[in-house]
Formats: C-alpha cells, structure tokens, sequence
C-alpha cells in the first residue's frame, strides 16, 4: 500500500493539470490549412503507418478529422476503444487532452498516446485543480463528512482528479453511464461529491434517482467551506461542483421554447450537460452516443432540435437528409478547445510519427496514473 497521502497525491502532476500550464507545441511547423495536398498527405501518412497507429475520434471533432478515425464515439466509447487496442504502437487521440489523458492510463506501458494539439484542453475539466479538490476534501475532513461521502467524478476532468476519486473509493463516470455510477454511489455511502460537472450532477441525481433539489448543494471553490453552511453540507445528498461545461451550458429555457414555436412538432433532445432548467424542458436527455442512437432510429419526416456541440449536430443533419435537425440555440457555437484539432495538425501528427518523432505525448505520472485506473476500471467494470 502506498503511503503517499491524499494531498500529495492531488498536488502530484498538480501544476500541470490545467491547460494554461501544459503549454503548446509545434509552432512554426504545421503545414498551412491552405495547402491542397493536405488530405493527400494525411492518406499517405496513415497509410505508412498502418496498424502501428490508431486513430481515435470523439464526435466532437471536425469533418476532416473524423474522416480519419479508425472509430468514432463519446468519450466513453473512446476510453473502451483504447484499453482495446494493445498492439497499436502510438493512439492518436482526436478529442481533448484529459480523453487522451486516460487513454494513456487504460493503455499499456509501451504505448504512446498523442494529442496533435496540445492546447485542445476542455474548460470544464479545468475548473476543478488538484490543490482546490484536495482543500474541499480537507474541509469536508474537518466537519467529520469527507467518510461516507463518495466521489463520482465526471470522465471530462485531470487525471490527478481521477486519481483522487481511486484513492477515495469513488468511481468515474460519463454522460453514458452516470446514472449507474450514482446508484453505485448511493450503495457505498451517505453523500456524494459530484465533480467537476454541477448540471451532469443534478439532472442525474433528481432526474434519474428522484433526489429532490434541496438536497443538491453547490461547492464553490472560490470560497471557504465551499460557501456552505455545516447544516446545509450534513443534510446534502449530493454536492456539486461549480463547475460547466462552457458550451452546452450556454443553451437556454428561451431557445426550447423559442423552437417550439417555430417548430409545432419538434422533439427537444439536449445532452446532460445542459442545465437543470433546459435539461427539464427537454423531450429527451442523453450523451453524444444516445443522440446519435436516437436521431439514426428516428422516423422519417420527425424534426429534432438538438443542443449539443455543433460539429456533431451539422453532421447528423448531413447524414439524416430525411428529417428536419435544427441546432437548439443559434448564440451557441462550436466547442473551441475540440475544434483546434484540425486537418493540419494531424497531418503534422501524422507524418512526425513516420519518421519516428513521437510529438504530443501525454504522460500520466505514474502514481497519478495508478489510482486514476482504480477509479476509471471501475466505471467500466459498472457499466
Ligand atoms: P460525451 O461523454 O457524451 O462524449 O461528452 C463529452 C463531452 O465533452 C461533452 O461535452
Ligand atoms: Fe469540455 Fe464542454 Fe468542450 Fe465537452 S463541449 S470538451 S465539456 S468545453
């Protein structure tokens, strides 16, 4: 049994889990996106490296890079597809940086996991630092609750969060497999601390387990004791992160009703990242793999107004010609930090790996990297 403490452990890799800290590579060196050979030499590269190299693409990412992804999926999906794949040499991981952060843990030692851009971070997962969880655990410690609270921490977060959840007998979970994950929860201990997604938090705990409201609080990491009273933290079932996601909490009450005028007969379908209030007013709520699923069974002629990111929802309009897609809200845009993945840089990516430079790596420290797949194993030996 290790002997590093809980706060160490946080604070491990901690001045490099958000993205303004991990810096940028490959200036200078990209070809220009204006180059008319792009797609050629992208085919030229992949097709050197053959089954050495695994390309992996969350249905974020543009159209030029998915269309060059051996499999496509959420980042549940994603993180199955890598622990899948031993004997592909390098995993090129199209998504965002703590997706390729666990791919590195869920693969084996030799492999090498590499993000073509670097800044392609997610500002959800960079709302909650190893040093701000480790003084929420602290002060959870001090009150006498950090026993019995359970942490279930949302895939979109660093690995040393990850790392703490392990440590801590909490689980991972994603927008496919959140509710499970809670009920498990539910099963070990009293409360459980939800990070770093508040809205994932909330929709799952009243939505899906009947959790009534009042029992949710808010932990703000700017403020001492998370800004809440020992009353309201003893009588919590759940506290909640403040953190979002920046994209789809962004879609509003206004615009579900706003289509639904414009629409008679829409179907509302949002992601679990939106916010109580839309996820309520939605008809239907599910992660990037549940709104592909639906959307592809739905029948011809229906109209769907979808409030996800926006590469995804343009494609399933492009490949369901027979029904009518609309985006949820039109002041929503593209998921900037998924979108730096571009054509590019996975040319870049792609012929650096044929002449052998490994470019982008992503290291987990190896006792972060421990813990985080005690946390991440067990999400997927829930599900
Ligand atoms: P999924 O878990 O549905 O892939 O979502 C990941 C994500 O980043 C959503 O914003
Ligand atoms: Fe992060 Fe939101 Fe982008 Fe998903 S859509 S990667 S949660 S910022």
């Amino acid at each position: 049994m290790s002997t590093t403490s809980i706060r160490d452990l946080l604070l491990l890799g901690g001045g490099k889990d958000l993205a303004s800290e991990r810096g940028v590579s490959c200036a200078g060196e990209l070809p220009a996106a204006s180059d008319p050979d792009l797609i050629e030499r992208a085919q030229i590269a992949r097709a050197k490296l053959g089954d050495q190299a695994y390309i992996l693409g969350h249905h974020y990412q543009r159209d030029e890079v998915i269309a060059f992804a051996d499999v496509t999926g959420d980042s549940f999906k994603l993180a199955q597809a890598a622990a899948a794949r031993p004997n592909a040499k390098y995993i090129v991981f199209c998504g965002v940086h703590f997706m390729a952060e666990s791919a590195d843990i869920l693969t084996v030692s030799d492999q090498k996991v590499v993000l073509p851009d670097l800044a392609a971070g997610c500002s959800m997962a960079d709302m909650a630092s190893g040093e701000q969880v480790a003084r929420c655990w602290d002060e959870l410690g001090e009150l006498g609750l950090a026993e019995g609270t359970i942490p279930v921490t949302y895939m979109n977060s660093s690995a040393v969060i990850k790392a703490f959840t392990g440590r801590n007998g909490g689980t991972i979970c994603t927008s496919s497999n959140a509710r499970t994950a809670l009920a498990w929860a539910l099963e070990q201990g009293t409360r459980v601390l939800f990070l770093p997604d508040q809205h994932l938090g909330r929709n799952t705990a009243v939505m899906q387990h009947g959790i009534p409201l009042e029992q949710c609080v808010v932990w703000d990491p700017w403020k001492p004791q998370g800004g809440l009273t020992e009353a309201e933290l003893c009588s919590a079932k759940m506290i909640l992160w403040r953190g979002h996601c920046s994209v789809h909490g962004r879609f509003t009450l206004e615009s579900v009703n706003e289509v639904r005028r414009r629409i008679p007969d829409v179907k509302v379908l949002v992601h679990p990242e939106c916010t109580y209030e839309v996820a309520t007013a939605a008809d239907l709520v599910g992660s990037t793999e549940f709104i592909i699923k639906t959307i592809t069974a739905a029948a011809p002629g229906t109209s769907w107004a979808i409030g996800t990111e926006l590469n995804l929802v343009q494609r399933l309009a492009k490949t369901n010609p027979d029904k009518q897609i609309v985006f949820l809200d039109k002041a929503v845009c593209y998921c900037s930090t998924m979108n730096r993945i571009d054509l590019p840089h996975l040319v870049w990516t792609l012929e650096s790996l044929v002449e052998g430079r490994i470019v982008n790596q992503i290291i987990v420290e190896p006792e972060v990297a421990k813990y985080a797949k005690v946390a991440l194993d067990r999400m997927l030996s829930l599900a």
